[in-house]
């Protein structure tokens, strides 16, 4: 038999070595997914029986509490173990006042998630952009968002979930000195123990468009450029999670997710605290609008970008996708 001499080059490192089959590539894989990192948002709406797909995110539903309940209960034992709610409320008006109601789509949905969902952790987002009949995210005089009376309405509205039974609270608002307000009011009234996940670092982002329509929340004029970051920095994004640290939170953010991987895997490093992202609803609609076209293999871009997210630092994520993924892990 003749042999054939391959001609060998003089290597001494050959990294292919480490990746000729499955057993050696996941015998060095240094990031892993697991479905335990995963918090699934919700849009919690009024009504019963209701499940409304949102038409610039398919598969992602405005669902009534009960509904909802249905949902999370599904995540659940798909293997998510933390669900984010957002509410859509009956009425709006100026204050945003829906915002702290006991009996609102968000406090109803905490307690029943609580009641029928075993060991589900209940996140809650707190904005007033849901409740304010303008969009904006706080209380407007004239053309600008007010501050400090925004931060007393929050930090009612963060007492509001607590009360209702929300292991977490999430303000998303960008307003300064939120963080300090919730965990005062929280702590006096003996919530000691509901945690604060902060978005720390939220851009002024484009990506954010298809959650306005979930969410019935873009602002009727203007912008949110005010409070939240200029996409230009990064040295911004450190002492927002600074401040936000200091004032007591628990867990901070960065959002949106893969444009901003750098402030990510920055704030990881620098802080090395418990830090979440958020892979929002327009990086989800370009996956899913481009996968519907058959541009792209959607498990496959879905599971890259989720350990893209977690090789740059993120403990956990909230993505639309949690309950997909976790199927597939
Ligand atoms: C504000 C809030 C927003 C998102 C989460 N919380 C919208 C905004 O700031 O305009 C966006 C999430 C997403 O795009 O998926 N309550």
């Amino acid at each position: 038999m003749p042999v054939t001499t391959t001609p060998t080059l003089a290597l001494t490192r050959r990294p292919r070595r480490l990746r000729r089959n499955e057993a050696i590539r996941s015998l060095v894989r240094e990031t892993r997914l697991t479905p335990d990192c995963f918090i699934y948002p919700l849009f919690v709406c009024p009504g019963r029986g209701v499940r409304r797909e949102i038409g610039s995110m398919p598969g992602v539903f405005q669902l009534s509490v009960d509904e909802a309940v249905k949902e999370a209960a599904a995540a659940k034992a798909d293997g998510v173990p933390a669900v984010i709610l957002f509410g859509l409320p009956d009425q709006k008006d100026l204050v945003g006042s829906a915002a702290a109601d006991p009996d609102a789509p968000v406090q109803s949905a905490v307690r029943a998630l609580k009641r029928e969902v075993r060991d589900l952790l209940v996140i809650t987002d707190v904005c007033m952009c849901e409740y304010t009949s303008h969009g904006h995210c706080g209380i407007v005089e004239g053309d600008e968002i007010v501050n400090d009376v925004t931060v007393e309405h929050l930090a009612q509205a963060a007492l509001s979930h607590a009360v209702a039974g929300a292991d977490i609270v999430a303000p998303s608002d960008m307003m300064d000195g939120r963080v300090a307000a919730i965990r005062s009011i929280l702590d006096d009234r003996g919530f000691d123990q509901t945690a604060i996940m902060s978005y720390a670092a939220k851009y002024c982002s484009g990506f954010y468009g298809p959650f306005r329509e979930a969410a019935d929340s873009a602002p009727q004029f203007g912008d949110r450029r005010s409070h939240q970051m200029d996409p230009a920095n990064v040295d911004e994004a450190l002492r927002e999670v600074e401040i936000d640290l200091a004032e007591g939170a628990d867990i901070v953010m960065v959002k949106p997710a893969l444009p901003y991987l750098d402030v990510l895997a920055k704030i990881k490093e620098r802080f090395g605290q418990p830090t979440a992202t958020y892979h929002v609803s327009g990086e989800y609609a370009m996956l899913k609008a481009a996968a519907q076209r058959g541009w792209i293999d959607e498990p496959r871009v879905m599971m890259e970008t989720l350990i893209a997210i977690k090789r740059a630092g993120a403990d956990m994520i909230i993505t639309y996708f949690a309950r997909d993924a976790a199927r597939l892990l």
